[in-house]
């Protein structure tokens, strides 16, 4: 497991440069449709969920998950400011669960961005996102290059197959190593 992420950098995570690499409707437009709802977990200050919350419209939720106030407040603010508040919830969770049991067989899309390699139980963090994920269900796994090894990502994703995921596709994401994961 990594240091997490210090609040402050949440900031330059929102830097609009950040678009030319990682252009947030690019990235998760061919996994997200209207009226979805959606984990975004790491959220950080909301890079990808502001995006996520006008693709999936005003039917669909973005349930944005973070183990540090600042970035949801923060993000609160941004969402509030572009009219989103409706659709993006914030929850703020401690580092070793989720805290999103109510969520069974509920959510159609998760997003974990640069989220990985800062938790200290992988399998716990997959097993949590397993029971909360509709049959069929997908998961993006993006984890930045400077951070983690291609041998790194692929024990991520052996993690998420004995928990029971499948691996479905390697998307290209600029600086960084990804996978998609299905729910069986
Ligand atoms: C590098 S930032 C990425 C933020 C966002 N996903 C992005 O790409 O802009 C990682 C985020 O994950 C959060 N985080 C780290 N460990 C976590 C955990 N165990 N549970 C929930 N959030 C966590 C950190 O607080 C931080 O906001």
């Amino acid at each position: 497991m990594g240091k997490v992420c210090p609040w402050w950098i949440g900031y330059f995570l929102l830097s609009p440069i950040r678009k030319l690499r990682q252009n947030p409707d690019k990235i998760l437009s061919p996994y997200i449709e209207k009226g979805m709802k959606i984990l975004d977990i790491g959220s950080g200050m909301g890079y990808f969920s502001l995006p996520m919350a006008c693709m999936v419209g005003d039917k669909g939720k973005v349930i944005c998950i973070d183990l540090q106030e600042k970035m949801l407040n923060k993000l609160k603010r941004r969402a509030d400011k572009a009219g989103l508040n409706k659709t993006i919830e914030t929850r703020l969770c401690p580092s070793e669960s989720l805290g999103i049991e109510d969520l069974k067989d509920e959510i159609d899309f998760v997003l974990l961005f640069a989220l990985v390699h800062e938790v200290p139980d992988i399998k716990i963090l997959f097993t949590e996102v397993f029971e909360t994920l509709k049959s069929r269900g997908k998961v993006l796994v993006s984890e930045p290059k400077g951070h983690v090894t291609d041998k790194e990502l692929a024990e991520t994703a052996a993690i998420a197959e004995e928990v029971g995921f499948e691996v479905i596709g390697q998307p290209n994401i600029k600086q960084s190593r990804s996978v998609l994961l299905q729910k069986k």
